[in-house]
């Protein structure tokens, strides 16, 4: 079977520009992307514009908020001369590749898929065809480059092993190995950051309750008063992760404190055990205000020039299309289509 061992390491992965960018979106992927740059594997990070469309958006936000997204991916440190940005759209390979993997993934993988249950619910009959062939364009996204590895958080796990199935599915029909099977990297203390209000459910941007996330564009006073209001149990921090267990609200503010800080949860209740909330909840307030706010203002500003957010992308796009371009042609060749 093809693994990743005999293809160039390269990175890919996406964010979808649907409104605000949260703190699990930081600590799960924008930190993460910033911190592993300088591993001189070439790497591109995309705005997923296509796939944010599943759902409705209102076309002005939409471009809205795929120039604010390209904003956080620079404020968090993302050098677009070092890596490569794009919007999925203005890629065509994207879409091109997706619906020749449309014909590869079978309905029984998609139906199965976690996401495309929860966000369909109960009235499937009436979600975009969009939304269910969602993970078919996601795994084209990953494939047109022939990425190796691709950072994400833990909720896009199943998405990834889908990307594999699709993968290894078109290896095996057409007697290939062309394209890779990819890894997913899920790492660090904070991959999957829970809800401030609910410490059983993900922080999300769909969730109702704007208290129970951190907007990265939240100001300090904003950020304090959620960290204050976020729900815990009475009892003080232990000083042992394993008693952290059965206390998804502790774990969880300890997580972010960890990844906020770049220390293993070991070592930050080795610090901080035995303190009250009361103590441990304005530390962690600071910490946060202190990391997040440089990023937010930077989006401001970046946001004032439109015009150069879109310099960037536009060069970003040339760019990936000189990666994309060859391996969908050869992907066409593989599959029977005459060359053009
Ligand atoms: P999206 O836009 O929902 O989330 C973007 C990234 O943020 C991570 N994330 C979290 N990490 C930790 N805790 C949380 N509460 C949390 N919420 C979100 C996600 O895991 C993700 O890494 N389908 C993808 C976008 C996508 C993509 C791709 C990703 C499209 N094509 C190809 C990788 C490769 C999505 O909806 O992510």
């Amino acid at each position: 079977m093809a693994d990743t061992a005999h293809f160039t390491p390269r990175v890919f992965s996406g964010i979808q520009p649907s409104g605000n960018l949260h703190l699990g979106n930081y600590l799960g992927a924008l930190k993460r992307f910033s911190d592993a740059q300088n591993n001189g594997i070439e790497s591109i990070y995309c705005m997923v514009d296509l796939h944010a469309i599943t759902v409705w958006q209102n076309p002005e936000d939409l471009r809205r908020a795929t120039r604010e997204l390209c904003a956080g991916f620079i404020a968090s440190g993302i050098d677009p001369e070092k890596s490569i940005l794009i919007n999925q759209s203005q890629v065509p390979e994207h879409a091109q590749l997706a619906w020749i993997f449309n014909c590869v993934a079978r309905m029984g993988w998609m139906q199965r898929m976690t996401q495309w249950k929860d966000k369909a619910g109960k009235n499937q009959q009436n979600a975009s065809l969009g939304l269910f062939a969602y993970p078919s364009l996601m795994a084209a996204d990953i494939l047109i480059y022939h990425a190796t590895h691709v950072p994400v958080g833990e909720d896009q796990k199943q998405h990834l092993e889908l990307t594999r199935d699709i993968a290894a599915k078109f290896n095996h029909d057409y007697g290939v190995d062309f394209f890779p099977l990819t890894e997913p990297v899920i790492e660090g203390a904070a991959t999957r950051v829970m809800s401030l209000r609910d410490g059983s459910k993900k922080m999300s941007k769909s969730d109702p309750s704007d208290m129970s996330r951190i907007n990265l564009t939240d100001d300090a006073d904003a950020i304090a008063s959620k960290i204050r209001k976020a729900r815990t149990d009475p009892d003080a921090l232990p000083s042992e992760v394993e008693g952290l267990k059965d206390r998804a609200e502790a774990r969880n503010l300890v997580s972010i404190y960890a990844a906020l800080a770049d220390q293993e949860i070991s070592a930050v209740l080795a610090e901080v055990g035995g303190k009250p909330f009361s103590e441990f909840k304005p530390m962690l307030a600071d910490l946060a205000v202190a990391k997040l706010s440089p990023i937010s203002t930077e989006m401001t500003r970046l946001m004032q020039t439109p015009d150069e957010i879109d310099r960037i992308l536009g060069n970003g796009a040339a760019r990936a299309r000189a990666i994309a371009a060859p391996i969908l042609a050869k992907t066409y060749d593989i599959v029977g289509m005459i060359k053009s």
